[in-house]
């Protein structure tokens, strides 16, 4: 259905609006703040007693597949929490959503291409005529070692962005058509550079990514013209790797009148706001929640009819959710052990649909 009366860009303000906007840097603080680093770890750095919370779990990480893990292994971590003498944190709902962007963040990042189909992808795709890798620029390009982007996957992004119009005179020049890249293609070129022996030691870099003021850059430098809707970018399934953002980047040009070069605190703000934005609309059926409400014994105890709110009158989502556990769960716990109802586990769609049903009955 057509919102004929919205401008894609009101509508976006409007889908946004219902989620809070994450911050991966507020993120960072309230892992170390909150102990979580005394048990998990990012990327291999932390605690080791529980899982690793930026490794890939799939693809389709989302803020209701958070609060659903967080829900379903509650009980364990309370238990380690008491043995390990940290007390609970309470976290709200602004803070479920930092920890989010911190751990997406974190998977953004990931290397997981592969380093020899890389190598091939970059003489294949032409890359190599005009970089070489070492130092200088007698190819044409500056040489890879002085790019500053190779461990930072929005940095990357905003290069190729800036790099292709450029490129592709010159190539129009040679009478060389411009090469197109996909993700899997652009995830193996960087792979294969970040694992240059002068690369090597180069930490990934976590770009802080905030959200604020991005709807009004991306309206600002053109991107709006061309991306409208309530869903601007991520029909296919979201940006959710750096790999994915820089090959989109890349295949611009030839269909976009490019209104100027990105700065980079520019476009941290872009991808701040279309991360986010992609998961405005977390897909849930009200009617399917109402069964699971049921299913899960939820309704034993919030009396039909009159179920609860979410976390003081908070925004109904998943960092609703998030912040309901941290700060109901352990009471709901003990109830639930003294009453014998198993503590309910959600999996698939059940935390987007309760969600949903929650809000119907507000
Ligand atoms: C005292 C140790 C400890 C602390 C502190 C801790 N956790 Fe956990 N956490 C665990 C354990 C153990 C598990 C796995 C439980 C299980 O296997 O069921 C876990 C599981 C999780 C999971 C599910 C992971 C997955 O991939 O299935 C998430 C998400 C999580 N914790 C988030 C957090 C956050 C956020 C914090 C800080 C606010 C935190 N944890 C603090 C011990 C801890
Ligand atoms: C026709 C020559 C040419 C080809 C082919 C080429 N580049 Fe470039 N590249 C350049 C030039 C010239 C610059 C510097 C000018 C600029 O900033 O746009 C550059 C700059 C860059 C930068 C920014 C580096 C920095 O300063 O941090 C990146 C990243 C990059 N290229 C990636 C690639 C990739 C990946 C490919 C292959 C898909 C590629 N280039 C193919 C000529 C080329
Ligand atoms: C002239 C039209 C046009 C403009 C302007 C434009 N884009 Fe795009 N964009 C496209 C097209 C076409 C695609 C390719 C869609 C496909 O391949 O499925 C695309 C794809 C993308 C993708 C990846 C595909 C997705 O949906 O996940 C991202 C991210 C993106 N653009 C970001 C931007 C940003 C940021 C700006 C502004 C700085 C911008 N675009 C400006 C036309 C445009
Ligand atoms: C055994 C009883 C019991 C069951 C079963 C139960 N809850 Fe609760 N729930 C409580 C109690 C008690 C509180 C208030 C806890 C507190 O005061 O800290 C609560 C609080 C909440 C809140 C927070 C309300 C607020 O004020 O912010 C939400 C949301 C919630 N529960 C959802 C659920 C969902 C969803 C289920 C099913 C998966 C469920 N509860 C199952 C007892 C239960």
């Amino acid at each position: 259905m057509k919102k004929l009366l919205l401008s894609g860009f009101a509508a976006c303000l409007m889908a946004s609006a219902a989620v809070p906007l994450g911050d991966a840097s507020r993120g960072a603080e309230i892992f170390r703040g909150q102990k979580c680093v005394t048990c998990h770890s990012i990327q291999g750095e932390g605690g080791k007693a529980a899982p690793d919370l930026g490794r890939s779990v799939s693809r389709e990480y989302t803020p209701a597949l958070l609060a659903s893990l967080m829900w379903n292994h509650a009980p364990q971590m309370w238990s380690a929490m008491e043995k390990a003498g940290v007390a609970t944190p309470k976290l709200d709902s602004q803070q479920g959503a930092d920890l989010f962007a911190y751990f997406f963040a974190a998977r953004f990042f990931e290397q997981k291409g592969d380093a020899g189909r890389g190598r091939k992808a970059f003489v294949d795709k032409g890359c190599a005529q005009c970089h070489n890798i070492g130092s200088g620029n007698a190819a044409g390009g500056p040489a890879v070692m002085k790019w500053d982007a190779v461990t930072d996957p929005i940095e990357l992004a905003r290069q190729m962005w800036n790099h292709s119009p450029r490129m592709k005179s010159t190539m129009a020049a040679k009478g060389v058509k411009m090469p197109s890249l996909t993700a899997a293609e652009m995830n193996d070129i960087t792979v294969y550079l970040q694992n240059l022996p002068g690369a090597k030691n180069l930490k990934p870099q976590f770009s802080p990514a905030s959200a604020a003021t991005g709807a009004e850059l991306f309206q600002a430098k053109g991107c709006v013209s061309c991306h409208k809707g309530e869903k601007p970018v991520g029909k296919g399934g979201g940006l959710r790797s750096g790999a994915e953002l820089a090959a989109a980047m890349w295949n611009h040009p030839g269909k976009v009148p490019q209104r100027g070069e990105l700065r980079p605190e520019e476009m941290k703000r872009l991808v701040g706001y279309l991360w986010a934005l992609q998961f405005a609309d977390e897909g849930g059926v009200a009617a399917r929640g109402a069964k699971a409400f049921e299913a899960k014994g939820c309704a034993g105890c919030h009396a039909k009819g009159n179920p609860p709110r979410l976390a003081h009158g908070e925004t109904d989502n998943s960092f609703g959710m998030v912040s309901v556990l941290w700060t109901h769960g352990p009471v709901m716990q003990k109830q639930m052990a003294a009453k014998g109802v198993q503590w309910p586990r959600f999996v698939n769609t059940d935390m987007a649909d309760v969600l949903a049903y929650l809000k119907t009955v507000r």
